[in-house]
């Protein structure tokens, strides 16, 4: 008899939009982070990194759990990250895409609230809930910024490997 067992891999999509490359930044040390995870655990998980703005409906799909990464403008989502959503929330209602737990980093200015509610309003009209509040963080990211996100990558590898999401 000959036992096949299959491991499903699970994506972590790691979507960032950055102008000046705050977000970028952070964006590239959870990507590295979660790799690393990923690897030392030897775990079913690939992570994936996309600019919003070449970010397609597929890659979307595909992916089991999504992390946003973007700045806020004028009080609302940046340009890059909201020309994906623009691109792909009906496209994705039609497919039927499948609820996706998500989270996400805002490093802005001195706010991000409007950011972080959008992202959720719009997830929500895709059924989809945050796993967790935003991280907030304002400014240059520091050693305290990255260790934030080092933090937060790492508890999301960690419930994504166990299932949670
Ligand atoms: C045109 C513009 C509008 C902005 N509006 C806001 C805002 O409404 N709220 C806020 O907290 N920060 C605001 N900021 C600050 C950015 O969110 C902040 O500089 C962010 O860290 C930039 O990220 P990035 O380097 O990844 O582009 C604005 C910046 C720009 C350039």
């Amino acid at each position: 008899m000959v036992i096949v067992d299959v491991v499903r891999m699970l994506t972590l999509l790691i979507i960032f939009h950055s102008q000046s490359g705050r977000n970028e930044a952070l964006a590239l040390r959870c990507y590295e982070k979660a790799k690393q995870q990923a690897a030392e655990a030897e775990s079913a998980i690939g992570v994936k990194l996309r600019r919003a703005f070449d970010c397609s409906l597929d890659e979307f799909n595909d992916a089991d759990f999504i992390l946003f990464i973007t700045p806020e403008n004028f009080a609302a989502i940046a340009g890059g990250m909201k020309d994906f959503f623009d691109r792909t929330f009906y496209p994705a209602e039609r497919l039927g895409v499948q609820a996706k737990s998500y989270c996400c980093i805002i490093d802005c200015g001195n706010d991000g609230s409007q950011t972080a509610l959008q992202i959720e309003k719009i997830m929500k009209g895709l059924h989809s809930t945050p796993a967790q509040p935003p991280l907030i963080l304002y400014g240059e990211p520091n050693e305290a910024s990255f260790q934030a996100v080092d933090e937060l990558t790492e508890a999301l590898v960690c419930a994504i490997e166990m299932g949670v999401y």
